[in-house]
């Protein structure tokens, strides 16, 4: 577990995300589906659902929550950015912080352990979608070294519009060619 000062005299603690934080990741992340575009689905999505994902994809993937005091108060993981095998060195990353947690530099402790984890994994590089305007999640990504990658225009409709997503991509350290396949996550 690392902890980080999140500027406001507050520590966050960021751990490996557990099939018992679903209740907790999902309450989250429904918020931004119900209010938000900055994630494309429409209906909430079940605590039994994230169960499955973090069994499905936390093995191979790092999937860390911030802890504050005993709640969860943001998530980071990384999944597949394509399944066919050639991408098997390319990830796709995500975050989310609570709402009411935000701009208190949660979001930037969790991508730091994120992406640091990615790396010694073996990772080449990290994928992330998104969707404009998120003033926040582009000064997040480009304040870890994403650089914007493309733009798919009118990508969605949710929320009565069309909606651009920006493609970002951030290179992690070289690897040997042939590449050695990417380690699993520890502990
Ligand atoms: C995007 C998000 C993860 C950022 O996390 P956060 O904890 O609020 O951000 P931090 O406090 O760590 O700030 C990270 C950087 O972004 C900047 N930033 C944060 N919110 C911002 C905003 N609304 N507008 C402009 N810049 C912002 C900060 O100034 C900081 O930059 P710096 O390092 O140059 O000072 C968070 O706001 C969030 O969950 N948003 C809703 C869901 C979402 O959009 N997720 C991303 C999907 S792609």
């Amino acid at each position: 577990m690392s902890t980080s000062d999140t500027g406001f005299g507050d520590v966050v603690a960021v751990r490996r995300a557990e099939v018992a934080d679903a209740a907790a990741i999902a309450a989250i992340v429904n918020h931004y589906i119900a209010r938000s575009t900055a994630n494309f689905r429409t209906e909430p999505q079940s605590a039994a659902e994230w169960e499955r994902e973090i069994d499905a994809y936390g093995g191979r993937y790092p999937w860390l929550a911030a802890v504050y005091g005993d709640e969860i108060v943001g998530l980071a993981y990384a999944k597949p950015w394509n399944a066919r095998q050639a991408y098997d060195w390319t990830a796709e990353a995500t975050v989310y912080v609570a709402e009411g947690q935000r701009g208190r530099r949660v979001g930037s402790t969790l991508y730091r352990e994120l992406l640091k984890r990615l790396e010694a994994q073996g990772f080449r590089s990290v994928m992330a979608l998104v969707t404009s305007p998120n003033p926040g999640s582009e000064a997040l990504h480009a304040a870890f070294g994403f650089e914007p990658a493309g733009t798919i225009r009118d990508a969605g409709y949710k929320h009565g519009e069309w909606r651009d997503v920006g493609v970002w991509q951030k290179m992690l350290a070289e690897l040997a060619d042939p590449p050695e396949p990417t380690a699993p996550v520890e502990g």
